[in-house]
């Protein structure tokens, strides 16, 4: 299919795919509880509606993970592998359809979208290659008469709770590592983009993923979000979302021992050193900083220009913002859709007012969009206070940019932030990439690249941006626990 159709089209294509129920335990369910309603944030419309689960019914997919968990597990890693990767082709299959489901639910214009997609089926294919190559060691006694033998196995059911912003990819993220290692899920997506999860449900039951292996469970926090962390059957769980609520839910996890993976919030740094490639920085810049209208945990959240370049760094990087096309999401070269809520409108506009009293400036938009509703202006800020900026993040599309003059200065501001997650650095010289990316405190650092989401990069933080890695070869260590057998020779 072109990626040239048109709206109308894609958008029917993407509501053909919207299923109300949840997957528990390999069936679709209508919930007893009220219906939580699924709005569509460039149109402000109803979308659809998902079932509010009550504790009972979360209950049932938790004993369903449980009572699958040790036939999966005991399958060999090879057999995992190939059911992962039939769910790859299905979700390849359905790329178009499903990169327009997240457009509806989420807002991200489509071709970020089905970037997205491929991002999501990354993951899946990624774990679907390691699953036949999970080993063990064979470890040297410190006695003389025996060996040790220490083994990877699953930790068990696990519950995923993933968030609105990446509503295919941090699914995957978790699910297809999980299903590497032997685990079954459990997995709660955002109220607001529960459509993307089902319909990834759907793909990997037709992919031959066992009942009761995974199941889609949709409702409130109060009801969904305790039966998972309060169960004795889940011994993990991996969260995306906000440090706040990461720190509740391990404390929720604390009386039954869980294993944890919290990928939280960040406020991420970006530096452009005096010697910076400038055409490279700017749009690393921006790659980094619009992507998903700026809502993303490793969107760069205050960006530090070294004075020398300041001037012309924000000439042009003030121009390519200007340009940036605001719209809806199937239309043709649109590059920033809405914010997804009216809550994140505000807090935008709080930054910015914030940032005007403490003397900044606004270079470019500032203000909500013509098309109104959750449509913010792509906006540059220059100058004021950037303590603002390390403390909170702004979750939408707007860019402060604070000058500095050594190299110290930068990596100290950059660094005064309780938050970990990304930082990013631009400079021509080697040493200074090396010494700088090592002094920065977080997790994930790019060097002269604004894209550092990869399936091959471990993903997560240091600080109060959460523990844990996703992807990668690490990705699958969250999910393994070691077993030792000590064998005595004769
Ligand atoms: C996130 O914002 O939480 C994830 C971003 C990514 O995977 O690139």
């Amino acid at each position: 299919m072109s990626e040239q159709t048109s709206p109308q089209a894609l958008a029917k294509l993407g509501a053909a795919l919207i299923i109300e129920q949840a997957l528990v335990d390999g069936r679709w369910i209508s919930g007893s509880g009220e219906p939580i309603v699924v709005e569509d944030p460039s149109e402000e419309t109803r979308l659809g509606q998902v079932p509010s689960l009550s504790g009972e019914e979360v209950e049932t997919a938790i004993a369903a993970a449980a009572r699958a968990f040790p036939d999966w597990a005991a399958r060999k890693g090879k057999a995992r592998g190939e059911i992962l990767s039939r769910w790859a082709g299905l979700v390849t299959a359905n790329e178009h359809g499903l990169a327009a489901l997240i457009s509806l639910e989420n807002g991200k214009p489509w071709k970020e979208a089905l970037g997205e997609v491929r991002y999501a089926n990354s993951f899946i294919t990624w774990f679907a290659g390691m699953a036949e190559r999970m080993d063990g060691r064979a470890i040297e006694s410190a006695k003389d008469d025996d060996l040790i033998l220490a083994f990877r196995e699953p930790v068990g059911p696990v519950a995923a709770i993933t968030p609105w912003n990446f509503p295919a990819a941090m699914i995957t993220r978790k699910v297809a590592a999980a299903f590497c290692a032997g685990c079954t899920v459990v997995l709660k997506p955002a109220s607001a983009t529960p459509f993307t999860a089902l319909a990834l449900g759907r793909l990997a039951l037709e992919a031959g993923v066992p009942e009761g292996v995974f199941s889609v469970v949709t409702g409130a926090n109060s009801q969904v979000g305790a039966r998972l962390t309060g169960s004795k059957l889940i011994r993990k769980l991996s969260f995306t979302g906000s440090t706040e609520v990461g720190r509740q839910l391990a404390a929720d996890c604390a009386p039954t021992l869980k294993r944890l993976s919290m990928e939280l919030g960040g406020a991420a740094p970006l530096i452009v050193f005096e010697d910076a490639d400038l055409d490279a920085a700017v749009e690393g810049a921006i790659a980094a900083k619009f992507r998903a209208a700026g809502q993303t945990c490793v969107c760069p959240n205050r960006l530090y220009v070294h004075q020398a370049v300041q001037e012309a760094f924000l000439e042009r990087f003030t121009a390519r913002v200007a340009g940036l096309k605001v719209g809806k999401p199937f239309e043709d070269g649109v590059e920033i859709g809405p914010l997804i809520s009216a809550k994140g409108l505000d807090k935008v506009e709080g930054h910015i007012a914030r940032t005007k009293a403490s003397g900044g400036r606004v270079l470019t938009g500032g203000g909500r969009h013509r098309l109104g509703g959750r449509f913010f202006q792509p906006t540059v800020l220059a100058g004021g206070d950037d303590r603002l900026f390390a403390a909170e993040e702004t979750f939408g599309p707007v860019a402060p940019v604070f000058g500095f003059l050594t190299e110290e200065e930068a990596l100290s501001r950059a660094n005064a932030s309780e938050f970990g997650l990304a930082a990013y650095l631009f400079t021509r010289d080697l040493d200074r990439a090396m010494r700088a990316g090592r002094a920065l405190e977080a997790g994930i650092i790019g060097v002269n690249t604004g894209v550092i989401s990869n399936a091959a990069n471990p993903f997560g933080g240091v600080k109060q941006s959460g523990y844990g890695r996703e992807g990668s070869t690490y990705g699958v260590d969250d999910y393994l626990q070691v077993k030792s057998l000590t064998l005595a020779l004769g």
